[in-house]
């Protein structure tokens, strides 16, 4: 399988870059893998001018950034993860932007009025397995919650398959001092492995 792993921290040598590696590793020996540092692109924010809602056959995003780019990779790829540390129990800013600009992906054809179950939607992304890798320095218990719920919500909104969120809970700011679960990574990538049964 073609799997792109999206980083979305900007500390460069930080936690989260740390254990996509890992990840990345561990699934290059029987997949295409292809890791993305969003700090080495460029991200505006969404403008919400609607543009892209109303074209339905492309993503239709008025920006000119770096963003259709990594957008057209998430739409090639088989599987896609997407990584952050856990800022004010959310995304990372960096990749808030992103997640915010995949509405270029999805259009509320019908029902923009409604909830998200009641709505007609058309999702250049529909069924592809997403998964959430968080980094955080407390614990996964009262603190990740809010993070999860956000990830949930996208997937239901996009129509991808959630695969689920993957916790790495205290992690040192000083890397060299973090342990990373290998239960989890390799959760992962087991979770990864079943897609293809
Ligand atoms: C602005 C900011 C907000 C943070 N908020 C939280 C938080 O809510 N919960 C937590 O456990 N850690 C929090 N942290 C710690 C980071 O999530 C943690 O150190 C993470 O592993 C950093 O990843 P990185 O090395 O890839 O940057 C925060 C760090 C920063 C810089």
């Amino acid at each position: 399988m073609n799997i792109l792993l999206i980083s979305g921290s900007p500390r460069k040598n930080g936690n989260t870059n740390a254990i996509v590696q890992k990840v990345s590793e561990k699934l290059t020996v029987a997949h295409n893998v292809k890791v993305c540092r969003i700090s080495d692109y460029q991200i505006n924010g969404c403008l919400g001018c609607n543009h892209c809602q109303s074209v339905l056959d492309e993503p239709g995003c008025v920006q000119k950034d770096d963003v259709t780019r990594l957008l057209g990779e998430v739409m090639d790829a088989d599987v896609v993860l997407y990584g952050t540390p856990l800022y004010g129990h959310s995304y990372s800013e960096q990749l808030k932007l992103l997640m915010d600009r995949h509405v270029a992906l999805f259009k509320f054809v019908d029902g923009a009025d409604k909830a998200v179950d009641e709505m007609k939607i058309k999702s250049f992304i529909e069924k592809k397995p997403v998964a959430l890798i968080v980094s955080c320095q407390g614990p996964e218990e009262n603190n990740t919650e809010l993070v999860q719920m956000q990830f949930s919500r996208f997937c239901e909104s996009s129509l991808t398959y959630c695969m689920g969120t993957y916790i790495f809970p205290w992690c040192s700011p000083n890397v060299t001092d973090s342990q990373f679960s290998e239960k989890t990574l390799n959760q992962l990538v087991c979770d990864i492995e079943a897609l293809e049964k």
